[in-house]
């Protein structure tokens, strides 16, 4: 368990104007809005712009979330960017972010790629790296332009993502009480083909026949990862709630990783705790992968929904298979 040293300083997000409805999305694939909303819960989802990448939506989630804090560029001295989207193979995303936000050539900045627990790991890295000393104030960002991997012609994956970004600052916390009270990460490494980009990697550099054949698009094997992500999902929450000798009901509210309304209808289930102590904008955004908790998180703070004193939960899960929690006491 760690000491609780860090706090979430401010949060900010983004998403980009441009919405995809599923009326729209039924004209070109064989969908309707009756059945993505049923078996997901999903109405619409915004998509980046011709030539936003995914490291604009970051400095536009970063810029407010360091606005939220009170602190400006020349404050930050850690970036960690969670994606598995990012503008180039390399250098990373966070070198892109550091250069068009002014930060200092002394910041540390490097992407982290969890999938859809991305956000969580990356929050729990750089709380330990500022927990460290070494360290005073880092921006922790999840990005993701899921609409440049996903195969528009598979019904199967394409009305379930979309693109955004959201942001916190975090920091020493002047109160042992407040802040990340403590993490559960794991990992399903054996199930790594249920949830993929087969080509494009060291295993597999693109050629015409596997741009061809779709390999650089994502692949899922839809019923296999739900069952998953509600057991791991339930599992991580448990499990740290257990650890800091916590009952689900004292949690005012779970933000989960919004990939399906019916994944969280399952772990809200599964911890007896009403829909109601769950913040859900699936419906709005579609899974934005690491984008989506810190997304979710800002939409809940700016809305009201979290006060100080509040107790919350993060939960994810995502390819990896990963998953994990935090606990989060502002
Ligand atoms: C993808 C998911 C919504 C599918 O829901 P489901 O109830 O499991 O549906 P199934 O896969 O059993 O498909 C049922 C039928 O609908 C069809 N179908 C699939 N996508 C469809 C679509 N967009 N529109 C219409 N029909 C579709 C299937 O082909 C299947 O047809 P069949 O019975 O003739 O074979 C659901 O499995 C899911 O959400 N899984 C987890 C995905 C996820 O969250 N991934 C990210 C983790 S971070």
């Amino acid at each position: 368990m760690s000491t609780p040293s860090t706090v979430i300083l401010g949060t900010g997000s983004y998403a980009p104007d441009r919405i995809l409805t599923n009326a729209e999305l039924s004209k070109t694939v064989d969908t309707s809005d009756e059945w993505i909303r049923t078996r997901s819960g999903i109405r619409e989802r915004r998509i980046a712009a011709a030539g936003e990448k995914t490291s604009d939506m970051g400095v536009q989630a970063a810029r407010r979330a360091l606005e939220d804090a009170r602190l400006t560029a020349a404050d930050i001295d850690l970036v960690i960017v969670a994606t598995f989207t990012p503008d180039l193979p390399m250098p990373s995303t966070a070198c892109i972010i550091q250069q068009k936000l002014g930060l200092p050539t002394t910041a540390a900045c490097f992407d982290l790629c969890a999938a859809c627990t991305g956000f969580v790991y990356a929050l729990d890295t750089a709380c330990a790296m500022i927990a460290s000393g070494r360290y005073r104030h880092a921006l922790v960002i999840g990005a993701e332009k899921l609409s440049s991997i996903v195969d528009w012609k598979d019904r199967t994956t394409c009305v379930l993502f979309g693109d955004g970004a959201g942001a916190v600052v975090i920091g020493p916390s002047p109160d042992a009480g407040r802040g990340l009270l403590g993490t559960r990460l794991g990992t399903l490494g054996d199930t790594v083909d249920l949830l993929c980009i087969p080509g494009g990697g060291s295993n597999a550099p693109a050629t015409p026949a596997s741009i061809a054949a779709g390999d650089h698009f994502l692949k899922m094997k839809g019923k296999e990862v739900f069952k998953l992500a509600v057991r791991a999902m339930d599992e991580a929450a448990r499990d740290i709630l257990e650890q800091h000798h916590l009952r689900a009901d004292q949690i005012s509210l779970v933000i989960p990783h919004q990939a399906n309304l019916r994944i969280i209808e399952a772990i809200s289930q599964y911890l007896e705790l009403p829909m109601d102590r769950f913040f859900v904008n699936v419906d709005r955004y579609g899974n934005t992968s690491a984008a989506s908790i810190p997304l979710a998180l800002d939409e809940a703070r700016r809305s009201g929904r979290i006060k100080a004193g509040d107790l919350n939960l993060l939960v994810a899960f995502g390819a990896g298979l990963t998953y994990g929690s935090a606990l989060i006491r502002w």
